[in-house]
């Protein structure tokens, strides 16, 4: 019997991809159908890199096309995974959109030192291995770390002509795109930053600047809860944010402060979940061991508190600090713990941000109307 591409097309209209809305067929997660004598293949593009999702997807079209069109059909599945793309949003197209970057991801704390920069390069890293096209701005007017975390603290952007318009171009290493604001200021000069001064410097570091098409731009915050993040978290259109805390009481206790101020009503960013940092120490000679100093729970639980997921641990190892000291980040090295549970968080930072924008419209930039200066005071 001849096998019709309709009645391959109405037998896919019986699967749902998990995380796709509507069947595979009018979600238009399948691409694109061809029929060869009893060989079929389906194209199939989704938007969440989790394994278990892309199997039970490839293993649901077999059975279905096997079962209800032809026996004897030889059906090859090719699976493509394109990042979630941000509903469009008109006035965000008309004003502070930003062309060619699906996603920007807030990774922000509360509390300093807590690993936000340390979290944020690897999983810029684990999301480049998957695949995606990543960049990197680093917002941390305080003390910027990323520079140093990708071996790049000794270049400086070019500039390029897009356009007839003069552009920077991000400084790339690894795969992953950035800029810094560490690459503007001097390491011995105290800069004052007011907010909406600090949300200007960034701006210009996002508009005008070549980026070029990208996935997931990671916003690298300064820790703390204050006036410069309101102005930052404002004046740019994020998509989500990620909270990175480590197990102590006091550090969880500004987490919730960081997730009160990412949902009041002024800036309203969706919270993707809490990332728990430094969660047990593990001695790299006995990685089975796992000794939960800060305690065990706190991040799991406050998340819960806060109706939030709870994308992952991350352990507390000396070669974690090492690598970032070098500028190359522990996500790097395949097939260790460390870069094992960089990639299972950064599936949840995936999937929680496919969950985000099949929900919610765009986060809208907000336009800032006060021009507040800064000043630089040499030490
Ligand atoms: N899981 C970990 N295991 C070991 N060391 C870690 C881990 N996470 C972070 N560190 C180390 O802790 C220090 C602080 O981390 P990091 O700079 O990422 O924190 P931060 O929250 O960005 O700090 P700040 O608030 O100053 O921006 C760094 O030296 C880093 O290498
Ligand atoms: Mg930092």
């Amino acid at each position: 019997m001849k096998i019709e591409k309709n009645t391959v097309l109405e037998a896919l209209k019986t699967i749902t991809v998990a995380g796709e809305g509507s069947n595979m067929v009018d979600s238009g997660a399948v691409t694109n159908v061809m029929i060869f004598a009893d060989e079929v293949i389906v194209d199939l593009t989704i938007s969440t890199p989790a394994l278990h999702i892309k199997n039970r997807a490839e293993k649901d079209i077999k059975e279905t096309i096997k079962n209800k069109v032809s026996s004897d059909a030889k059906v090859q599945v090719n699976i493509k995974v394109e990042a979630p793309a941000k509903p469009e949003n008109p006035n965000l197209i008309k004003g502070k959109a930003i062309p060619g970057i699906k996603n920007i991801i807030a990774v922000a704390s509360g509390k300093g030192g807590v690993g936000k920069s340390t979290v944020t390069s690897n999983l810029a890293i684990s999301l480049a291995k998957m695949g995606f096209k990543v960049g990197i701005l680093d917002a941390d007017i305080y003390g910027p770390s990323i520079p140093l975390m990708f071996d790049v603290f000794n270049e400086r952007p070019l500039s390029v002509n897009v356009d007839g318009k003069s552009k920077m171009k991000p400084v790339e290493n690894y795969g992953i795109k950035v800029l810094s604001i560490g690459f503007f200021t001097k390491p011995n000069q105290a800069v004052i930053w007011r907010g909406p001064m600090a949300a200007k410097a960034l701006n210009q570091l996002i508009f005008d600047a070549d980026w070029g098409e990208l996935d997931f731009m990671l916003l690298d915050l300064p820790p703390g809860t204050g006036d410069i993040h309101l102005s930052i978290m404002q004046s740019l259109p994020i998509t989500g944010s990620v909270i990175v805390s480590t197990p102590q009481t006091v550090a969880l206790a500004d987490a919730r402060k960081g997730v009160a101020m990412f949902r009041q009503d002024s800036i309203d960013v969706p919270v993707l979940g809490l990332i728990e940092n430094m969660s047990y120490f593990t001695p790299e000679e006995l990685p089975d061991n796992k000794y939960y100093i800060f305690g065990n729970g706190g991040g799991k639980n406050l998340a819960e508190d806060l109706d939030m997921p709870f994308l992952g641990e991350i352990p507390l190892v000396q070669s974690i600090r090492e690598a970032g000291d070098v500028g190359h980040p522990a996500a790097l090295q395949e097939g260790t713990p460390i870069s094992e549970a960089f990639t299972a968080i950064t599936r949840n930072v995936v999937e929680e941000t496919v969950k985000r924008n099949e929900d919610l419209p765009a986060t809208e930039a907000i336009k800032i109307t006060t021009m507040a200066g800064c000043s630089a005071v040499k030490k």
